[in-house]
This record gives C-alpha cells, structure tokens and sequence, in this order.
C-alpha cells in the first residue's frame, strides 16, 4: 500500500470529480494521503477536510509565495487546530524565489523562520518548499537547529552534494513525478546516492504528473509509476519501495495505525 505525503485535493482541478476519485484510492493501493495547506485561506478546509476521511491527514501552513498578508492570527489558528490528532506537520513552508512578482525574500525568510518556530511549539514536523533558494534555505535551516524539528524537502530540485546536507540534519527528501522525466539526471542521482529509509513518495497533485502523464492533472493514482522509478535506480523490488516509503511515512508524520 501507498502514502501520498503531499497532495492538493481542495484545488478546483478536482471539483468535478473529488468525491468520485477519492473513493477510488483504498482498491488502488493507496492507503493515505496528507493533504497540505498553502495560503492562509485553506488552513480550516484542510482541517475539516481531514474531519471528512478517515484516511487523509492534514498538514497546516503557508507557502512562501502566499506569505504577503500573514499575520500573527494565522499562526494562533494553526496552533489550535495542530492539537488535533489528524494534524500531522506544518507545511508547506519555505523559500521559492522563482517568481519576480513573489514576496521579497525577507518577507518570506520572516515567515519561514515564524512557521519553523510554530513547529516546534506543537512539536510537528515541517513540510519544507524551497525553489532556486537553496543557501538561504539551508543556512536558515542550520540557524533554527532545524535537525531538533524534522520534516521533508518537498519536491526536492537541488543537487546531491545540496540532498547530503538535508539528509545529515535528518530530514527525508520528498520524490515525485519530476523522477519520471528523462532530463531529470540530477534527482535520478539522488535517489541512487541517499538511503531507501529517508525518500518519501509524493504527488504534489494537481501538479507535477509523471512521464508519460506530464501536464496532465496529477492524483496518487500515478504513483505507482514514481514507484517503478524508483525501484529501477535502486535495484528493489515495487513492493520493497512501498513498504519502506510507507515505512517512512508513517515515521515522520508520527502516525500509529
Ligand atoms: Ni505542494
């Protein structure tokens, strides 16, 4: 069976068709899913969504993209709902600075730093964004003593010599369907050189859809295909990556089934 760590489900991609697809799941081996909040907004949906199924976990916090207007109200809400059981992490949070038009990067490291101390406060893991910020990121990481917290690098885009670092403060490194691509010679690389026991599998659904579903809308139903990835560049069997990553999973979000 499969834990999806990282998924969308509230995205408007699924309006058509959410309830139908989600049932779908258990007969398709996929036994959880944690979905993760990005903007300010969501922090309630994606607690009551977790109320809804049984077999999805939530994870409360803001994307560095959407951290222009947070306030300190936002992060009183996450910690109240974070006592509850079905709260497993906070996420996603982090650095992106792809974009021009993002929050500045002090506004976004002020956030990062704010969720990261949240964290540690109701004892959760972080669920870690970061695009073209990879020494602010690390540095920021080292500063918080971030090892004391744990978590995941989401959708993981640095090199392996950047993975070592993440893997030596104890965090698990998110693998998606960026694995799949053939140009993605860098994240083949680190799946061959890290431990089995640290690589969490993950969607990022609707986006992010694996070869040969590239651009279509992503759902756990096409892990199996990351899976198969996986299996081949570390010489392990499919059920082998399953059981382990589920393995992990369930380590890092603290979940006892
Ligand atoms: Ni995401």
């Amino acid at each position: 069976m499969i834990f999806d760590t990282h998924a969308h489900y509230l995205d408007s991609r699924f309006d058509e068709d959410r309830e139908e697809l989600l049932s779908s799941f258990n007969s398709n081996g996929i036994k959880y899913v944690t979905e993760v909040c990005a903007a300010a907004d969501d922090i309630d949906s994606v607690y009551n969504f977790t109320k809804k199924y049984d077999f999805i976990y939530g994870a409360l916090g803001v994307h560095p993209s959407e951290t222009d207007k947070l306030t300190e109200n936002d992060m009183n809400r996450i910690k109240e709902l974070a006592m509850d059981e079905k709260i497993v992490a906070v996420g996603e949070i982090g650095l992106d600075y792809h974009f021009e038009d993002d929050p500045s990067p002090e506004v976004q490291k002020k956030w990062f730093i704010r969720q990261m101390e949240v964290a540690k406060e109701v004892k959760l893991p972080i669920i870690v964004h970061s695009r073209d910020a990879a020494k602010d990121t690390l540095d920021i990481m080292k500063d918080m003593n971030a090892h004391e917290i744990g978590g995941v690098i989401h959708c993981y885009s640095y090199s392996p010599e950047m993975a070592r670092e993440f893997l030596n403060m104890g965090f698990y490194i998110g693998i998606g369907g960026v694995v799949t691509f053939k140009n993605a010679k860098k994240l083949k690389e680190v799946v061959e050189m890290m431990p089995a026991d640290r690589i969490l599998l993950e969607t990022d659904c609707p986006y992010m859809a694996p070869t040969p579903h590239r651009g279509e809308r992503n759902s756990s139903l096409f892990i199996p295909l990351i899976i198969e990835e996986i299996a081949n560049i570390k010489g392990l069997s499919y059920d082998e990556v399953a059981d382990i990553t589920m393995k992990n999973a369930l380590t890092m979000y603290g979940i006892k089934e």
